[in-house]
């Protein structure tokens, strides 16, 4: 039987898809109606094993029955598909009606999920803005964390609404899966760092590239920020699929770095760029976020292979490669 990836043209998606047909799984798939077919998922229907093993439908999380053909007859969904900040802030509609539709959107998926009868497990995939967006003042926060819809509302946070949203539907996810007894677990990942085959750039990337690109605007976000190698990631969500008795939020993070130490390992393994110096470091202004801890995720058995130099070398060559540097 297949597992379900929704969102397939995305960074995590793409990746993951591309995992799990390596490991010899099936995978069904969706992107968004594209009645002018103007979006170009070769990369996709390009990887070895697809012709064999990928199947590629149309679905949108806005209309939830659209991803009952997808989901039918599959035993594992991991959900990645998710409105991003940038699509909150370029909708018009009022935002907490964005916030119920997301919310709405997912419950609809789980809903697709029960009709299907064949659903074994559910990924939902997380982030870390549900976890660390509150007035605990603590250096390392695990899963009892959450993060305060009303704190953040009033921090007026650039991603507010992504962040509330996230929060929002994660809770609303557990409570249905407990009322109806699905076999549903949350992977909170940190920023996610990597190689990528989809062809284009995501936001999280460009931010994470930002000492690189020069971004000042960005350096903030990085002052101490949580990183997972996406293969990791990709690694952990398989197994995750595939363990007997995973429950409830699982964070997904191996490294907690400040900008001066990513500054440091680019200086000295990627001499090719003009970085910002000591001096424009110690001028970044913002709050500095907690680390985060993945025990419970390595107490279960799962080993993180990369690390931050990992993941910097890893993007770094597919933008090489890709003409974004
Ligand atoms: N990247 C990170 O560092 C990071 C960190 C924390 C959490 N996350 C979470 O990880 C997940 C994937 O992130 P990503 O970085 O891979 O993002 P991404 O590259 O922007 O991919 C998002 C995917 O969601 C799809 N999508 C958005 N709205 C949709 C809708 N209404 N119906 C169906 N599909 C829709 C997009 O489709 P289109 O291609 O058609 O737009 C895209 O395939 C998200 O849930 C995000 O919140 C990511």
């Amino acid at each position: 039987m297949s597992n379900v990836i929704q969102g397939g043209t995305g960074f995590i998606a793409s990746w993951l898809i591309k995992t799990l047909l390596e490991q010899g799984y099936s995978v069904h798939t969706t992107i968004r109606p594209d009645p002018e077919n103007k979006k170009d998922i070769s990369f996709l229907t390009s990887l070895p094993e697809a012709p064999d093993k990928l199947k590629i439908f149309t679905a949108d999380l806005r209309y939830p029955d659209s991803f009952d053909a997808t989901i039918q007859g599959c035993k594992g969904l991991v959900h990645t598909a998710s409105p991003m900040p940038n699509e909150f802030a370029s909708d018009e509609s009022h935002e907490e009606v964005l916030v119920l539709r997301a919310i709405d959107g997912t419950l609809g998926i789980l809903k697709a999920c029960l009709r299907s009868e064949t659903m074994k497990r559910i990924l939902y995939i997380s982030s870390m803005a549900s976890v660390y967006l509150n007035n605990e003042k603590v250096d390392v926060m695990d899963e009892s964390f959450w993060t305060d819809v009303d704190y953040a509302s009033e921090m007026k946070d650039p991603f507010g609404f992504y962040i509330i949203s996230k929060t929002l539907i994660e809770k609303a996810v557990l409570q249905f899966a407990v009322e109806h007894g699905l076999d549903l677990v949350i992977v909170i990942h940190s920023l996610v760092v990597g190689p990528f085959i989809c062809p284009t750039l995501s936001d999280s990337l460009k931010a994470a590239l930002a000492p690189i690109f020069g971004k000042k605007d960005d350096y903030s976000f990085l002052i101490n920020m949580s990183m997972v190698h996406v293969d990791d990631l990709a690694k952990a969500c398989v197994f995750l699929l595939e363990h007997p008795g995973p429950t409830g939020r699982y964070i997904c993070s191996s490294d907690t770095v400040t900008i001066q130490k990513i500054v440091e390992i680019l200086s000295n393994t990627h001499p090719e760029f003009t970085l910002p110096t000591p001096e424009t470091l110690t001028e970044i202004e913002g709050s500095k976020m907690p680390g985060v801890t993945s025990k419970k995720l390595m107490d279960l058995g799962f080993k993180f292979n990369y690390g931050v130099q990992d993941m910097y070398d890893g993007v770094i060559k597919c933008c090489k490669e890709k003409g974004f540097l």
